[in-house]
């Protein structure tokens, strides 16, 4: 296999980063320049395998800036470790691809980049809502094909989402932006499963609802499932917002799939493996009208076979997050940690990353997910 190609920037510097993938902009790059690493970026587009990461480590290496194709695992950090890492930063909010314990073990700190993908993400959750609910591909492939002839009173008709009733599993950060997207854009009935209530979306809802009331429309309602089963059950659309764990893998299976409604809308723009893809392709078989918006995949970047075929499920290939302003801004995080972990600063505690995109950015690292394990604190 080829090796990757590698650019080398400020080569001087004091710490040794590697960067697996170019990423968007310059600011991070400036930013790790500036506080005197070496940067050594990786021009591939290919996944990287391990053991090219581990020759790349080599005996001296700072900080990785990684992605989530990645699988590090114990293996790699003891690499890291040998090399003397102190910083593992995932280009990405989700970390399934990070055995965090082994890091933790070793000394290493975890990093992500919450915060900068919420609304950019659910916009995507949204955009694919509609894309299913409008028929948007099947439209345009009918067009580009030339056979569009004559308006007809039956062509092409799809659902309304106005007034129904929208379901989130998982009602964290993306989730609950998700949610209030279609409550408060089409006046959708909201019902949420998360294993932790959340009050400012409801409350969020509940202003919102009394608006419409104030303007002598009916009201919206949210209210927190005590199952999964029952937000399948109830809802016309359900979004998936949950992280990837031994818990939610498959958590959308065969049976689940059949307590959903024949013509309900399935939208999956958080992990792959958490819809069991065999199980779906044999459920949009035998249920036409149901309609999945899926942007991840169980076995990334191959399809389950049957996919391609199937006019009711309509694929795009992990970009949920694939805004400038979002895939810059978790570059200058995953520099920003880096840097803040190099220089022992502490670790931000505000939910709020964004002061860390201003001119100033706070003297903190703005995500680490094993800082208390490490007492970064
Ligand atoms: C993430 O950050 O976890 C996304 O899947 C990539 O944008």
């Amino acid at each position: 296999m080829a090796q990757a190609d590698w650019t080398v920037h400020n080569a001087d510097g004091w710490r040794r980063v590697i960067v697996t993938k170019g990423l968007p902009g310059t600011r991070w790059l400036d930013l790790l320049t500036g506080a005197g690493c070496r940067v050594e970026v990786s021009q591939s587009a290919r996944v990287l395998g391990r053991e090219e990461l581990a020759v790349r480590i080599g005996e001296r290496c700072d900080a990785v800036i990684g992605q989530l194709t990645e699988d590090w695992d114990a293996g790699l950090f003891d690499v890291l470790a040998a090399a003397a890492g102190r910083i593992y930063a995932n280009y990405a909010v989700g970390y399934d691809n990070v055995d965090v314990d082994a890091a933790t073990e070793r000394g290493i700190a975890v990093a992500n980049t919450p915060g900068v993908l919420t609304e950019t993400t659910a916009e995507m959750a949204v955009a694919l809502t509609f894309a299913v609910a409008r028929r948007i591909v099947e439209a345009d492939r009918y067009v580009r094909e030339g056979r569009f002839e004559s308006w007809l009173p039956t062509l092409f008709i799809g659902q309304r989402l106005c007034r129904r009733t929208v379901g989130v599993i998982g009602a964290g950060r993306i989730g609950s932006a998700y949610a209030r997207m279609m409550v408060e854009g089409h006046k959708m009935d909201l019902v949420y499963y998360d294993i932790f209530r959340n009050e400012h979306l409801e409350q969020a809802v509940a202003a919102y609802s009394e608006l419409l009331v104030a303007r002598g429309e009916d009201p919206v309602s949210c209210r927190r499932a005590d199952t999964v089963e029952e937000v399948l059950a109830t809802a016309d659309v359900v979004s998936l917002h949950t992280v990837l764990d031994d818990t939610t893998t498959h958590l959308i299976d065969a049976a689940r799939l059949a307590m959903m409604k024949d013509n309900a809308m399935l939208v999956n723009t958080s992990r792959g493996p958490i819809i069991d893809e065999a199980a779906l392709v044999d459920h949009c078989r035998e249920h036409p009208h149901f309609l999945a918006g899926i942007d991840v995949f169980e076995h990334e970047p191959s399809l389950t076979p049957g996919i391609r075929d199937l006019d009711n499920i309509v694929v795009t290939p992990h970009i949920a997050s694939a805004s400038q302003w979002t895939r810059r801004g978790m570059a200058t995080l995953a520099a920003l940690n880096i840097i803040a972990v190099l220089h022992g600063l502490p670790v931000w505690r505000d939910d709020d990353v964004l002061p860390f995109l201003s001119d100033d950015p706070p003297d903190a690292a703005p995500s680490v997910v094993n800082a208390t394990e490490l007492g970064l604190d």
